[in-house]
């Protein structure tokens, strides 16, 4: 029996290449059948079968979020897998990757067996991302073979980058072995010691210690060494420097298997907001100049950035309530992912909504090798199904988060996720539109 049909005039599958419209059939967990045609009326269904009528909305297979933090195990005052993934289908993604800078790391089997379990009922499906090292202390690498075995789909020591040269070659050659990417959290910790902020003219004058744009541009620039010898793929992440989206160009130029993402508050906010002392703005790498912000853009725009990524950090109000230079690196970010990329990117006039939506769906499932293959008959019912024009202000009393640290509260934004569908069930509505 047909539980649920999805009807609508824009259809936009970007695994299919397929924009028009279409009526999508979902049984149980998967997509019974798709059709290329939009259908007004139903007959010969049943009252158990729930149709909604998208009409002009847009119908995309759901968001992916390559990079979250979910703080279970560990300091789930903050953020749980099930609180996560509330977010998570708030935002209009049916899919997050987790960082492995959890209490205790996720840097062996029974980590990742836990969470695995743990987020089998959640709202959105999780996959894990394992860490390079033990703990993520950049010595000793951590049980990366057992991990693929339980499931990880790429290792990254993200919150920390591994700077011994050696250890991040070897860390390579295994992911290499088992097919798996490595993502770069790139940053030279000699150069960015202590730092808070960019370093440049704003720091200067608030007097914070930097972190310059030449610690991020030398790890990216190593770590793309290191790919090109090993073969293994890289993936860069929250790529926030000029430098930085030049070596991927030039990597990518080359023809090396090197990708990258960029978040929301990179290709949108700079470092000339820190005189507020809103500590929701502490983040690594950190807010930087204009001209990164404009070449982070250019990236987005001609494709050298492959995909957009929340970089979800959630922290509590008492560790963010706190001296500026004290704060914790991280912003919450999934429930105003989508929002933001659709206000700046696409209504800014920088990529088209199929452009965007490639990269929230495709390329983070591609970089990956995530189970995805769009409305195919049999796929997983995964969608999402977007307002692009809907308005609304992001208010920090609607996350579903159990973390408030946005720094897009009171932002006016255009474009939004109306319904989440996950494993063919409605995890998400927005009632109030
Ligand atoms: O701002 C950040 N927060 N950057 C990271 O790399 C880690 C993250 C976190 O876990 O809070």
């Amino acid at each position: 029996m047909t539980d649920l049909i999805i009807t609508g005039n824009h259809i936009v599958d970007c695994y299919n290449d397929y924009y028009g419209p279409g009526t999508i059939y979902i049984t149980g967990e998967h997509i019974e059948k798709f059709d290329k045609t939009f259908i007004s009326k139903f007959t010969g269904f049943n009252q158990n079968t729930k149709i909604i009528n998208a009409g002009e909305l847009i119908v995309s297979p759901g968001l992916i979020d390559i990079h979250t933090h979910l703080r279970e195990p560990g300091r789930e005052d903050e953020e749980t897998i099930t609180s996560g993934c509330e977010a998570a289908v708030a935002g209009g993604f049916t899919a997050i990757c987790c960082m492995p800078n959890t209490n205790p790391t996720i840097d062996s089997q029974e980590v990742v067996r836990f969470i695995r379990s743990r987020s089998t009922h959640a709202a959105a499906r999780v996959f894990v991302i394992g860490a390079i090292t033990k703990g993520i202390k950049g010595e000793q690498l951590s049980e990366i073979g057992d991990m693929v075995d339980a499931g990880i789909v790429g290792i990254s020591d993200d919150g920390n980058c591994v700077m011994n040269a050696e250890i991040m070659r070897n860390g390579m050659e295994y992911a290499g072995m088992f097919h798996i990417p490595v993502i770069s959290h790139a940053e030279d910790k000699n150069l960015s010691k202590n730092g808070k902020v960019n370093e440049g003219y704003n720091s200067t004058v608030l007097g914070i210690k930097g972190i310059p744009y030449i610690a991020e541009d030398v790890m990216v620039a190593r770590d793309i060494a290191l790919s090109r010898f090993t073969g293994t793929s890289l993936h860069i992440a929250h790529i926030s420097t000029r430098g930085a989206v030049e070596l991927v160009r030039n990597a990518k130029r080359e023809g090396l298997e090197i990708t990258a993402e960029a978040t929301p508050h990179h290709f949108t906010l700079t470092d000339s907001l820190l005189k507020t002392f809103n500590t929701n703005l502490i983040v690594n790498p950190p807010l930087r100049t204009k001209d990164d912000v404009e070449a982070v853009r250019e990236g987005i725009r001609d494709g050298t950035i492959d995909c957009i990524a929340s970089d979800h950090a959630p922290h509590s109000p008492e560790e963010k309530d706190v001296e500026f230079i004290a704060a914790p690196f991280g912003m919450i970010g999934l429930e105003t992912s989508l929002g933001v990329a659709m206000t700046e990117l696409v209504h800014g006039g920088i990529i088209s909504i199929k452009d965007l939506l490639k990269k929230m769906t495709v390329k983070p499932a591609e970089i990956l090798n995530l189970p995805y293959n769009g409305f195919r008959n049999g796929a997983p019912a995964d969608i999402t199904i977007i307002d692009p024009d809907y308005q609304w202000v992001v208010d920090a009393d609607k996350f579903k988060s159990k973390s408030r640290n946005s720094p897009f509260i009171g932002h006016k934004l255009k474009g939004k996720a109306l319904y989440t569908i996950s494993r063919g069930r409605i995890v998400y509505y927005d009632a109030e539109r």
